[in-house]
């Protein structure tokens, strides 16, 4: 049976990345005899100057009726100060799609491209459950007496019981898995309302005995995390937590051109699911043909596994490796080959797998 996903190439280093990831893709749909269409939408901050568009609902809604999965490059330009566009597409897909798990592994996969001292890839292989839908991320920021001495600019945070409850499940469940231990963060000793984290997670507790499970303070955390990674298995986080330990995580297992993710709704298997490298659209290096393929090409495998084709999404990871470890690879990650040179590399080396 044919499966069908959508791309999203985006703005910035976007197009860059996602034509290297349609090239693998089209290797493994030729040697695999994987059936997947792919539709490409024209959305991104050059479409939104030439007509407004920024992601229509029908459209929206025809992508969640017809396909499994959208591959996303990146959003967001600095022509587009107000982000407007961005925000529409990937909010869009993550709200109303309810994609409550933004899960964004961080593996590293090759020991030179671990910056701490003493430590190797086999330190740094843990995975964030980032809750995807609430937070400080709901829309209801407000401001008053703008520019004036008196400017206020306030916004809230939201975590409600249920949105709270399924993501530590869905953090719980991957914990039991891979028998992981699983650390919940969170900052209620300043924000009393996140204590709500600390209050389902005890509830949740007793139903996962076998799993380690302890919470930490966000800043504590951060810091636990470059001094000893090897500690750490689930991390659940909050939406803006887990957003900024993501990046983190990135460069730790090696930067930011390498680290892929998923947004899923992991009680619903089936459901669509949106990946995108965790990196944005990278205005300083987009049309420099520079940028690592890499965050693009291991998310299209977390794709691919999510269609059901995990042998394909592990020979992404170990050919992802390979070219690492070869340095096959972009300036960032140790090597000194452009972007479409590295997604070459990237598919000479599969192929060969
Ligand atoms: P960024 O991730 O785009 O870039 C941060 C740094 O990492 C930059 O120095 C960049 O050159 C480098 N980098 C990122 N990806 C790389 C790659 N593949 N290869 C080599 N180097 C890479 O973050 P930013 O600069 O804060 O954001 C730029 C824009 O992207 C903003 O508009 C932001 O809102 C948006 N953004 C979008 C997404 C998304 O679409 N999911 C994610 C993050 C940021
Ligand atoms: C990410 C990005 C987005 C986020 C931005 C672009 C809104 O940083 O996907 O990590 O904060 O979720
Ligand atoms: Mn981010």
């Amino acid at each position: 049976m044919s499966q069908r996903i959508a791309v999203i190439a985006g703005d910035g280093i976007g197009p860059e990345v996602i034509a290297e990831a349609m090239l693998v893709l089209e290797q493994l749909r030729r040697e695999r005899g994987l059936v997947i269409d792919v539709w490409e939408l024209p959305l991104g901050a050059e479409r939104y100057l030439r007509d407004g568009t920024t992601f229509p609902r029908e459209l929206r809604d025809e992508v969640r009726a017809t396909c499994s999965a959208v591959l996303l490059g990146a959003v967001g330009d600095p022509r587009v100060p107000s982000g407007e566009h961005a925000h529409d597409i990937l909010m869009g897909m993550r709200l109303e799609w309810d994609l409550y798990a933004n899960v964004r592994p961080i593996r590293a996969l090759t020991d030179a491209l671990v910056p701490l001292r003493g430590k190797s890839k086999a330190d740094v292989n843990c995975v964030i459950y980032r809750e995807n839908t609430e937070g400080q991320y709901v829309a209801a920021g407000h401001e008053r007496g703008r520019d004036g001495p008196d400017e206020i600019a306030m916004s809230r945070e939201v975590h409600t019981r249920r949105g709270v409850e399924r993501l530590l499940r869905a953090a719980f469940e991957h914990a039991r898995r891979h028998r992981m231990p699983l650390v919940m963060t969170d900052k209620s000793n300043a924000i009393p309302a996140q204590a709500i984290w600390r209050r389902v997670l005890a509830e949740l507790k007793p139903e996962y005995p076998e799993i380690a499970t302890e919470q930490l303070y966000v800043d504590a955390l951060a810091a636990r995390l470059i001094e000893a990674p090897e500690r750490h298995g689930v991390i659940a986080a909050s939406n803006l937590f887990g957003d900024i330990l993501a990046d983190l995580g990135a460069a730790l297992a090696g930067g930011l051109g390498l680290a892929p993710s998923a947004n899923l709704h992991p009680a619903l298997p089936g459901h669509i699911g949106l990946f995108e490298p965790v990196h944005g659209s990278a205005p300083d290096i987009a049309g420099k043909g520079i940028a690592n393929p890499l965050g693009a090409i291991r998310s299209l495998g977390m794709l691919l596994a999510h269609l059901g084709h995990g042998d394909a999404a592990e020979r992404v990871e170990r050919a992802a490796t390979e070219v690492l470890e070869r340095k096959r690879s972009t300036p960032d990650t140790g090597g000194t080959l452009g972007t479409a040179a590295a997604g070459a590399a990237f598919r000479e080396i599969l192929a060969g797998s």
